[in-house]
Parts: structure tokens; sequence; C-alpha cells
């Protein structure tokens, strides 16, 4: 059995899950990996650093896969859509930002383009700029986001979108949120957090240790450690990261952050060099109570659609339809 989509069918691919293009932990062997597992692998684009972009390209080898940017920062680094697109990607994912400076190169070098959105007005604006597929992404989704929830923000999505397939994002990790999120509307799922948790990702072992401890209360929207970086994100767009010291030590004085960031920042850097999890940031959504291991990327997406074949094959004891 399989479950085929519009979204299989315009990818071309066997299983309706993408890999969510995180920054600095989807990498090529990630993306590779879950490419080759029959779903769509993006690598993490990120904030756009050329020396890594290109590593991680090469490190997918001839796997078929996408790429993913935050659309904003792209104006920073003009060169960096070319490099990704002279790799002949399936896909580029834009996330975050107006897409339309964007949306002509990306067509004309063949690849589908994929806009993630967490609003139904968003959701209208990359529909009638040229979205190929819809990622709705809501608010339980670790890394950045905004403020509406998963399960209402995919249907409305779903309206908006007419033809054009909705991937569901946020605080999905199992077959249960496939099947749930193919009820709604969606024609698939993106993942990041489950990734994160796999053995291709390039987080430190200390930080997917951290992932299965954790769970979704452990989580929280912030932006301290934006600030903290020097990587301002415009409002209303904050980063889901699990609670740790450095973040409750700041939280709440985000203004004094701004004000004493020079020296917070060194104290910061250090931390993150030293994987100290007490101090480094750790993106993750509220999947995390789903969690519980660190399997190879394949193994992930074959649970995943295993689970969601037999729910949406009948196999839910959960409900019994009546006359
Ligand atoms: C560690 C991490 C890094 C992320 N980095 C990015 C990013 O660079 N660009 C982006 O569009 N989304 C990023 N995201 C958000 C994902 O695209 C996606 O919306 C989210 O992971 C889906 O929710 P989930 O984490 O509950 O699966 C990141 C998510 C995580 C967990």
């Amino acid at each position: 059995m399989t479950i085929s989509t519009p979204l299989t069918a315009l990818l071309q691919i066997k299983h309706p899950i993408l890999l969510a293009p995180m920054a600095g932990a989807a990498g090529g062997r990630l993306a590779a990996a879950v490419s080759h597992a029959g779903g769509l692998g993006i690598v993490g684009g990120g904030y756009g650093e050329t020396d890594w972009l290109t590593r991680e390209l090469d490190a997918a080898g001839n796997a078929r896969i996408g790429v993913g940017f935050i659309t904003w920062s792209m104006a920073q680094n003009p060169r960096l859509l070319d490099l990704a697109l002279e790799r002949k990607p399936a896909a580029i994912m834009l996330s975050f930002g107006d897409i339309a400076p964007h949306v002509e190169a990306i067509k004309r070098a063949g690849a589908l383009l994929i806009c993630q959105i967490q609003g139904v007005t968003e959701a209208k604006d990359v529909v009638v700029k040229g979205a190929d597929i819809v990622v709705a992404q809501g608010t339980e989704a670790g890394g950045h986001g905004a403020t509406r929830a998963t399960f209402p923000l995919v249907p409305a999505a779903v309206d908006v979108a007419g033809d054009i397939p909705v991937a569901a994002a946020g605080g999905i990790a199992d077959g249960r949120g496939l099947a749930a999120a193919l009820m709604l509307g969606a024609a698939g799922v993106l993942m990041g957090t489950r990734f994160l948790a796999s053995t291709e990702s390039l987080v430190s072992l200390k930080a997917k240790r951290r992932l299965i401890d954790s769970n979704g209360e452990s989580t929280v929207r912030t932006s301290v450690f934006d600030i903290v970086r020097g990587r301002t994100w415009p409002a209303p767009y904050t980063g889901r990261v699990i609670r740790n010291e450095f973040l409750e030590s700041w939280s709440g004085r985000e203004a004094d952050l701004v004000r004493d960031r020079e020296q917070a920042a060194r104290a910061y850097a250090e931390g993150q060099r030293r994987d100290d999890q007490g101090t480094a940031v750790l993106h993750a959504g509220e999947a995390l109570d789903l969690i519980g291991d660190i399997p190879p990327a394949r193994e992930i997406v074959e649970r995943v659609v295993h689970d969601a074949e037999r729910l949406l094959g009948g196999a839910s004891d959960r409900y019994r339809l009546g006359q």
C-alpha cells in the first residue's frame, strides 16, 4: 500500500513526507537519506553561508533533493540562490519574506517552488505570486514561526490554495500526524523536529539526547537567541526552542539583552563552542513528546508511512461509523 497525493505526483516522490530545511541541521546526508527513503529531503540553506551550502550539496551526492532558504536573508547573499539552482534541485523552498524577486529565476531553472506560510494572508500572497506547493506551518513547529496553530491553519490554507498542494507542518512526528494532516485536506507533511533526532542530522549527540529528554512543555517561543546571535527577526516571527539556563536568565529582559549584547554574545559564543546545552540554542517543536529515539531517517519515513497507512486503511479503533 502507498499513500498517493497531489504532492507525491507533483514532486514525483513515493511518500508524502518532506524534510524541513533546518538551518545547520538538515545537511546533505540527511536530505539524501529522506529522498532515498521515498520522501523529499530539503537541505537547510538557512541564513546563507556559501561554504556550508556548497559542502552540504556535495554531501547529498546525486540524490534528488530540494534546497530551502530564509527569504529575507537572501538579499544579503544573492549568489546563494544561483549556487543552489546550478545543482538542478527538484525544488527550492522559501520561508519568511516576499518571494516575488526570486520566482522567475527558480521557475526558469526548472525547480518547483515550495513556500512556507504562517497565516492565511501569506498563503493567498504566495498562491498569487506563483507557489507550486504551500507549506502551512503552525506555531507548534520547532524553529522560527508565528502564532497560528496547525490544526485550524492547515484547512484554511487548503481552502485558499485551490489546486495547489498543501503540506502541513508543526507538531507532526508520527503516522497519526500524517493521517490527521491528510484528513485536514493537506497532501502531505513537512517534518523538522522528528528528523532532527535522526542519525544523519548535523546537531551533536548531546543535543540529540536533549531532544529525547525533553517534551513539548520544555519548548517556548522566544527572541532571546536571535538577539544574542545578532540575527534580529522581523515581527511576528520568534523561534521555538528548548528552554535552558541561558534563556531563563534573559527571558523577560530582552531590552536589557539588546543593550548588553556584546558581553552576553561573548559568553553565548563560548558556550556554543563548547556545545554547552545550558547555553546553546536548540530549536525544537512541541512534537518532542512523540520522539524517544535517534533512528536513521529512512526508519522514520518508514514508520510514519506504515502507521498512517494503517490508520487511513481503517485500523483505528478509536471510532466507529454508525447508521
Ligand atoms: C532545528 C530547526 C531549524 C529550522 N530551521 C529552519 C530554516 O532554516 N528555515 C525554515 O524555513 N524553517 C526552519 N525550521 C522550521 C521548519 O521549516 C518546519 O516548519 C518545522 O520544523 C516544522 O515543525 P516540526 O519541527 O514540529 O516538525 C527549523 C526547524 C527546526 C526544528
